[in-house]
Parts: structure tokens; sequence; C-alpha cells
């Protein structure tokens, strides 16, 4: 990660990236689901996004595979029609005609005898005709039952010359066990530094920089400790439900969708102890600890729940039960609270409240580090009635920023104090837009920096604690749903953490 002096450099957006990495090598992206969502709504607007700030390679081709039928005009003219409807800058003809002249498209089944080979035999034409000496980024946007097919036959056909890369999207298996076989399928024929698996909240901006608050500025870390933190809290709220993916969903539920990755992502880059420099394994290497360090919460430490009828912004939605394509019966919970223990010097008996779930108030994600009260304020108890303990509050989306809470005197006459606070606000600060997540993961493949995916031995953690929690919900059945779309979650949820004498910060 580099660090930016002049914020002026990055004012116009067009120049943002360019002045910090180098070029990735020529090569060819394969993308197995290109006719699926992913590719839609985030893959290829990503692409573009790199096309139009000149980061992607001279050489450069993007091979969309699916079993819809199609052919490289179609592809190209449905790729347009995505980017269009889903990019985040403006759409240019100049800048689309140029990413559309390197795309093709292979229709092929992977599960049918030789499906593979359309693949590469276009590669092995494009390698000639572009000079990508042979170098490959495949792409897995390929529901998790065919990625065993098409890995075995990309690892048969690996390429004589060049790098090989693999990023590998979420669900990373479905429980330890699963994950253990998928790790051992891809070790056949790659390498742990060819494999990138996504988490896309590790390519958020915001998400990067609780790694710079924290390591950038001396001032936080004497502090970032049990002695001076109370506890924190991580929350991952999301206002939508389940947007048809009732399939998926039905068999992950909060706890593998949300807490799995993303949540135990955030929790390790709030815990971690500093890197000794920013490279993947250094990066990787601290966050395992942390991993490997938390304790797995007793049943009273979890919540679980799952939403009823309610309403968002006014608008009336149905129950989880009544989505489309989810049992009338679910049990599946869309909604997880906990409370954690890093089991470590530094944060030892320091509770970190996690909360994560679909249809909630707002959307809204947020780590809190709640710093203990000022030992003995020397004013009079009615003086600060209002002040709440010093917050430290990393917004991750949306209102992406840092902001701090502390007391201060209420202008007039006598003491009183009260909680304000110190914002930083992205949008105020510098004047470029948020690229999305996937172009920074796109991006880093590209260039073989696999700082921010998560690595085998991650994952395999996460999941021995998911195991733990799900193999405990297995003793209970409790009464679904128990909360309203539009709320805060469950009752449960409060009382969690109202046993220890503390509450989710308000909103
Ligand atoms: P979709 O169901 O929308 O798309 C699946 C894609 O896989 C389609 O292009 C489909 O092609 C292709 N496919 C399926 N079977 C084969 C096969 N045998 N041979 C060749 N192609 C095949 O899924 P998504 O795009 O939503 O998700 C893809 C992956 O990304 C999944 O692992 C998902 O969990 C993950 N993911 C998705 C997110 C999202 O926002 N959508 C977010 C995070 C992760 P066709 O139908 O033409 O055969
Ligand atoms: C995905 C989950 O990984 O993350 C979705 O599968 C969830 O259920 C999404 O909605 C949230 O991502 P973001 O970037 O919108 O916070």
């Amino acid at each position: 990660m580099a660090i930016i002096e002049e914020q002026e450099e990055l004012q116009n957006p067009l120049v943002e990236g360019l002045l910090l990495r180098r070029k990735p090598d020529p090569c060819a992206l394969v993308i197995f689901g290109a006719s699926g969502d992913l590719t839609h709504k985030k893959l290829m607007p990503a692409l573009y996004a790199l096309m139009l700030r000149r980061l992607l390679p001279e050489r450069f081709v993007i091979v969309g595979v699916a079993r819809s039928e199609g052919d490289d005009e179609t592809f190209r003219n449905d790729m347009q029609e995505a980017v269009k409807q889903h990019a985040r800058d403006e759409f240019r003809e100049d800048i689309w005609s140029e990413l559309a002249e390197s795309m093709h498209y292979v229709a092929t089944d992977f599960a049918d005898e030789g499906g593979e080979d359309a693949v590469h035999d276009l590669l092995v034409r494009l390698d000639e005709e572009r000079g990508l000496g042979g170098n490959r980024v495949y792409y897995l946007a390929v529901p998790p039952p065919v990625f065993p097919t098409i890995v075995d036959a990309l690892g048969k056909r690996r390429s004589a010359t060049g790098w090989t890369r693999l990023i590998v999207e979420k669900p990373f298996g479905h429980d330890l066990e699963s994950a253990r076989e998928l790790n051992a399928l891809l070790w056949e024929h790659f390498d742990e530094r060819e494999i990138f698996r996504i988490d896309h909240y590790l390519g958020k901006e915001t998400v990067q920089n609780m790694l710079a608050l924290r390591f950038a500025n001396g001032i936080f870390e004497p502090i970032w400790n049990r002695q001076f933190v109370d506890h924190i809290q991580i929350t991952v709220a999301e206002s939508i439900g389940i947007e048809g993916r009732a399939d998926y969903y039905e068999r992950a539920g909060a706890i593998r969708d949300i807490f799995q990755n993303h949540l135990l992502q955030l929790l390790s880059l709030t815990a971690m102890e500093p890197p000794i420099d920013f490279t993947a394994e250094s990066v990787r290497n601290e966050k395992v600890k942390v991993l490997r360090a938390m304790h797995t919460p007793g049943p009273k430490s979890v919540a679980r729940g799952q939403y009823g009828r309610g309403f968002i912004e006014g608008v009336e939605v149905p129950a989880y039960r009544e989505e489309t394509g989810v049992a009338p019966d679910s049990m599946t919970e869309t909604y997880v609270a906990a409370k954690l223990f890093v089991d470590s010097w530094r944060w030892a008996d320091t509770p970190f409240y996690v909360r994560m779930g679909k249809r909630l108030a707002r959307r809204e994600t947020t780590i809190a580090i709640q710093f203990k009260r000022a030992p003995h304020p020397p004013f009079e108890e009615t003086a600060a009635e209002g002040l709440r303990p010093n917050v430290l509050l990393v917004h991750v989306q949306p209102d992406e920023g840092v902001s701090l809470a502390i007391g201060a005197k209420v202008p007039g006459q006598g003491m009183s104090i009260r909680t304000v606070h110190m914002d930083f606000l992205y949008g105020g600060a510098f004047r470029t837009g948020m690229p999305e997540a996937y172009e920074r993961l796109i991006l880093d493949t590209l260039l073989g920096d696999g700082t921010l995916f998560t690595r085998s031995d991650e994952v395999e953690e996460q999941w021995l604690l998911v195991d733990a929690i799900v193999a405990a919900w297995q003793r209970d059945r409790p009464s679904f749903p128990n909360y309203a779309a539009g709320a805060w979650g469950p009752p449960s949820a409060d009382d969690l953490i109202h046993r220890d004498g503390r509450s989710w910060r308000r909103h």
C-alpha cells in the first residue's frame, strides 16, 4: 500500500491509481459464469472502471464462458448493457469500444466431455495473436458444485508458459470439512500463491483504511488494547432481503453468508497485531493469529433471528418465509449476534459484540471502538449527564469515514458537558469517487498481490468457529420469525448485550 502525500494528485479520478501501481503483465482473464449475476453487476463494471483509468494491461483479453448460447457479438452487447446499468462511471463509447474489442465468448458446458477444449483452443490462438505470453487469470464466478470440474480441467491444461492465477468466489465450502476438501482440490493443480479467494469486503476502501488508521497513526496504537478499550461493536446491517437468492441463502443463512467471511475479516483487521510489513504473508499471518485466538462462544453468547413481515422505509415487505423459494417453515437465520473474545495479551476479557442481518432498519456497516470512561471526571455528576464514553467509529458504508465521539463543554454559563463528534468524511477529504471493491481485487490479482485475499488457513479457522456455533444450534429451535423487517433484530440480541450492562450502539 503506497502512502499518498499530495492529496491534490488524487483530484483527477483518471490518474488515481496510476500514480501508485505498476501495470500488470499482458494476460487473458477468463470468466467462468459470464452470463451470471456477478459478472453483470460487479465484474464487468469493475473492468470498465479499470479500463477508464488505464489500469489494465496493454495486451489484455477477456474470455467469457458459460453454457448459454451466444457469440462475441452477443456477449459484447450484453456486457455493454451491464456496464451502462451498473458502472459507477459515465458510459464512454471510446472506452467501451476499446474494451469490447478485447472481449470473446465461449458457450460450453464444462460438465460435458471435452467441454473445456473450446476455451483452451481460443486461448492458444489469442496468445499467438496478442502476445499474452501464456499468462492467465481464471475467475470462478460459477455455483460451487461446478468448481471441481473446472478446476480439474484447468489444472490438466495449464499453459506451458507464463503465470496462472485462479480467483475463487465465495462460498468457500459449507463447513470446515468441505472447505478442506476444496482446498485439497485446488492444491492438486495450483500453488497456494496462485489461489485468490475473494472476500470482497477486503477490497473496500474503508476496510483497508482500518489498516491505515491503526498503523499509520502513532496515537492509536498505545490505546488499542484491553487497558483502554471497554469493548468493540461490529455491525453489518442490510435493509435488503435475499434478492431472489433463496436457493443459496436457504443453505447459507446469515452465519455462512456474512459471519463466516466478511464479519470475521473485519474483526481480524480490527484486532490484529501490527504486521512487520505490508506483504501478503505478513498481513495474513497476523490475521490468522486473531482467528486462532478467538474462542468458541457458548450458546448464550449467540443470538439468531429471522425476519417476519414489516416495513422498510415505509414500504411493506414480506416475511423471510414468504420469499419466493423459501420453505414456509424455514429455520434459516437471517440475523446473528454474538459476543466473541480474542484470547491474546492485547484483548483478553475485552468483548467483541458483533451483529449482522437482512431486512434491518437500514444499511450500515460500522466498527465501533468504545473506550473506557474517564477514570474520575472532576465535574459535578449532573454536569456530565449527556456524556457518553469515547467511541472511535469507522463507517465502512455508507457515508464512508471515521468519527471520534468526545466530550465537550456546552457553550454558556456553568459546566455542562455533552458528546460531540469529530468527523472525517471521504467525500469531503478526497474529491475522488470511491472505487468498487471488485476493481481493487481484480487489479490486485492481475498484479499477483494476494494481500487482500484470504489464505486457506484463515478460511479454515473461520469455519472452525462457525461449525461450533452451528452445532450448538442443533440443540434448540427458536420461534421464528422473531423480528419484524425494519427492526434492529430480535429481543434475544438485546438480552445478549444487556446482560453485560452494555447496549448496542444507538442509530
Ligand atoms: P448465477 O447463477 O447468476 O450465474 C452462474 C453462472 O455459472 C452462469 O453464467 C452459468 O452459465 C454458469 N454455469 C453454471 N454451470 C455451468 C457449467 N456447467 N459450465 C459452464 N458454466 C456454468 O450466479 P452468480 O453470478 O450470482 O454467482 C456466481 C458465483 O459468485 C457463486 O459462487 C456465488 O456464490 C458467488 N457470488 C455471487 C455474488 C453476487 O452478487 N451475485 C456475491 C458474492 C459471491 P449458464 O447459466 O449460461 O449456463
Ligand atoms: C455478499 C452476500 O457476500 O455480500 C450478500 O452474499 C450481501 O448477501 C453482500 O448482500 C453485501 O455486500 P455489500 O458490499 O453490499 O455490503
